[in-house]
């Protein structure tokens, strides 16, 4: 028997106030055609003022916790996935566990921005599998629009906020791919292309926070190349078929790219949860929050197997597949 990181709960929250594309279109030169017909958004949430990445981590946290009929009183380890955190330090993890009432346990942030959620949910399947913690909550936040420049159209239509989070517990299985659980993790990441998808500013470059910076059409052409590679890792790793995937959950950037390494995947589509029209690129918050859409819904059911995949800046790039 091994160790297995299995999902008890999943859960998410969603700012309140939707922006649709027209109200973009009022302020820059788009259009509602141009951004649905070449990236798949309607709609993108934004946080309120005042309104931070640990408010929108926290309740996605409880909701998670609440799915899987536990509370932070019981939870070793909190790792949050950002690149928007509150402030500079503390992570923004450590308000997360405060906001549980979980002292003395382990709590940190992460950063691989779009990729965020897949590598911090490598991260804490490593530390149950270790042996070092018995559970874990893991969570995707962004308030993705604080980094935007609201004059340049080729990155401020793409992007919006919110949260998502799996609550880990350990397991046991038998080392196949019918486990529960998180089966395998795959993590690259090539700092070549750091220029690529990049904010320009930060505390040791600028003392700015800076804006995103995106060379898209680069980006676009990796994206989809990388993510069919890192897909076809994972289902070789654990000797399954593309057939035996019930439900691609992918990082939501651009509804081309998803149609595109379905494509390049031989992956039926309609097996692929889609929540860019909905959400825009939400960065490390838009796997988990199309996760919880899926089992909210009732498409994403236990024993099914689901496979996460993520390209974002770095670049960073990384798949996880779980079976639920
Ligand atoms: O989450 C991390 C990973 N991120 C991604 O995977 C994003 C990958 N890239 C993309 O999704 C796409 O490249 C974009 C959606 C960012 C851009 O789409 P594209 O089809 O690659 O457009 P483009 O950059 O080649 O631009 C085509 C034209 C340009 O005009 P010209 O030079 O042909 O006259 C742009 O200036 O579209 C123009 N354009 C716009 N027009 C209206 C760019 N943004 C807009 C806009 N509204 N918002």
């Amino acid at each position: 028997m091994i160790r297995r990181s299995v999902i008890a709960g999943v859960g998410a929250y969603l700012p309140e106030r939707v922006v649709p594309n027209a109200e973009l279109a009022a302020k820059v030169d788009t259009s509602d055609d141009w951004i649905v017909e070449r990236t798949g958004i309607k709609q993108r949430y934004m946080a309120a003022e005042g309104e931070f990445t640990s408010h929108l981590a926290i309740k996605a946290a409880t909701h998670a916790l609440s799915r899987a009929n536990m509370d932070g009183k019981d939870l070793d380890l909190i790792v949050v996935a950002t690149t928007t955190p509150d402030n500079t330090f503390p992570a923004t993890a450590a308000k997360v566990q405060a906001a549980l009432g979980r002292s003395g346990i382990i709590a940190f942030d992460v950063q691989a921005v779009c990729s965020g959620f897949v590598y911090a949910l490598s991260v804490a399947d490593n530390f149950i599998k270790a042996g070092q913690v018995e559970s874990a909550l893991v969570i995707g936040a962004e308030t993705f629009t604080r980094l935007l420049d609201w004059n340049d159209r080729t990155t401020c239509v793409l992007f919006g906020d919110g949260a998502g989070a799996v609550v880990l517990q350990a397991g046991q299985g038998e080392g196949t791919a019918k486990d529960r659980g998180i089966l395998s993790t795959h993590l690259h990441s090539d700092g070549r292309y750091y220029d690529m998808l990049m904010v320009d500013g930060g505390p040791s470059s600028t003392q700015t926070t800076g804006h995103v910076h995106m060379k898209g059409r680069e980006v676009f052409r990796h994206a989809v190349v990388n993510l069919a590679d890192t897909v076809r890792e994972a289902i070789e790793h654990n000797q399954v078929t593309i057939d035996d995937v019930d439900w691609l959950v992918p990082h939501q950037a651009n509804r081309r790219i998803l149609d595109s390494t379905a494509d390049k995947l031989n992956l039926d589509p309609a097996k692929v949860i889609i929540t860019v029209d909905q959400h825009a690129n939400t960065s490390a918050a838009s796997i988990p929050l199309a996760l919880n859409q899926g089992v909210t819904d009732g498409r994403i059911k236990p024993g099914q197997l689901v496979l996460m995949e993520a390209m974002g800046g770095g670049f960073t790039w990384g798949s996880a597949l779980v079976r639920m």
